[in-house]
């Protein structure tokens, strides 16, 4: 059967942001800045790398700033560009602009989980692959980690997930994967037979955890209509491609570069400075100011 290629991809944003309270009382957690643009931005721009044409937002209430971002912002521009040395911050802005078109914004009106949440892109989704990926985890890598995952799908088809080894204390706070009986899990592109969210350590089937990027087929919506509610009481992803699973490939990507996750404000700062020190052109001053500041407090 031939590869479809994926071109849409579904971000979930409409969670509340409450571990990073109050920093996110008024603005969206996804628009807290990792280094020099919202997280959501760094998390776009690895879909645009990766070769994605059009974006589902999935929002919920007070996310419109989200929205305006990805917008052009005209009064901005025309100020910019009537300011002399103001050229190359008006490229950058332009940039954040989403051709007119590429964009869709939808709501999950209740908090209902990840799967309920990719369940309220389907219409705009409608019959063919799409990735997810998760606003709350950021990668860095010479190669944005979607592009990793469409290289394997490209290849094998079918579904793809990312993941990345955990200790064994921490498993229990991530979806984990169970290699095919056979598959080398030490390799880039893993085989699975099984994964399961939140598994408690004695019976987490790998230390290698979901790591918030999924190519996935179609049919995964009409499982998520019927799934019921698994970890956390929530309407878990996991558990519809565990379903899924009886009737389609899956396979793991082990991706190249680092994941941070951003869920907290001590994993907002751990985002930041990394991103800061991995930048080309600042790498050098943020090793600096680091430098000082741990001189100064220690
Ligand atoms: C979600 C997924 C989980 C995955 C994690 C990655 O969990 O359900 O499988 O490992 O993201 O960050 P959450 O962090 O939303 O509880």
């Amino acid at each position: 059967m031939a590869i479809k290629p994926v071109r849409k991809a579904v971000l979930p944003v409409a969670g509340f942001g409450t571990r990073v309270l109050p920093a996110t009382k008024s603005i969206p957690k996804e628009m807290m800045p990792v280094f020099d643009r919202p997280a959501i931005d760094h998390v776009v721009r690895e879909a645009l790398e990766a070769g994605i044409e059009h974006i589902v937002f999935v929002t919920g209430r007070n996310k419109g700033a989200i929205e305006d971002y990805f917008d052009s912002a005209y009064e901005l521009e025309d100020s910019l560009s009537k300011r002399a040395g103001k050229e190359a911050i008006l490229e950058e802005v332009r940039a954040t602009s989403l051709p007119a078109g590429s964009t869709s914004f939808t709501r999950q009106q209740s908090a209902k989980g990840l799967g309920h949440a990719v369940l309220c892109a389907k219409d705009i989704i409608g019959d063919e692959p799409f990735a997810v990926l998760l606003p709350d985890v950021l990668v860095q890598g010479e190669e944005s980690c979607l592009k990793q995952m469409m290289g394997h799908y490209n290849e094998v088809g079918g579904n793809i997930i990312a993941v990345d080894e955990v200790p064994m204390e921490r498993v229990h706070k991530y979806g984990v994967i169970k290699p095919a009986a056979g598959a080398d899990a030490s390799s880039q592109l893993i085989k699975m037979d099984a994964m399961v969210e939140k598994p408690p350590r004695e019976e987490a089937p790998s230390n290698l955890k979901i790591t918030g990027r999924y190519i996935l087929q179609p049919e995964i919506f009409a499982l998520l209509e019927t799934q019921g509610a698994g970890a956390g009481n929530e309407i878990q992803l996991t558990d519809s491609m565990e379903r899924l699973m009886a009737e389609q490939d899956f396979y793991a990507t082990r991706f190249q570069g680092h994941d941070f996750d951003c869920g907290d404000k001590m994993l907002y700062l751990q985002a930041t400075a990394g991103y800061a020190l991995a930048d080309k052109e600042n790498g050098a001053k943020a090793r600096e100011i680091l430098e000082e500041l741990l001189k100064r407090y220690s």
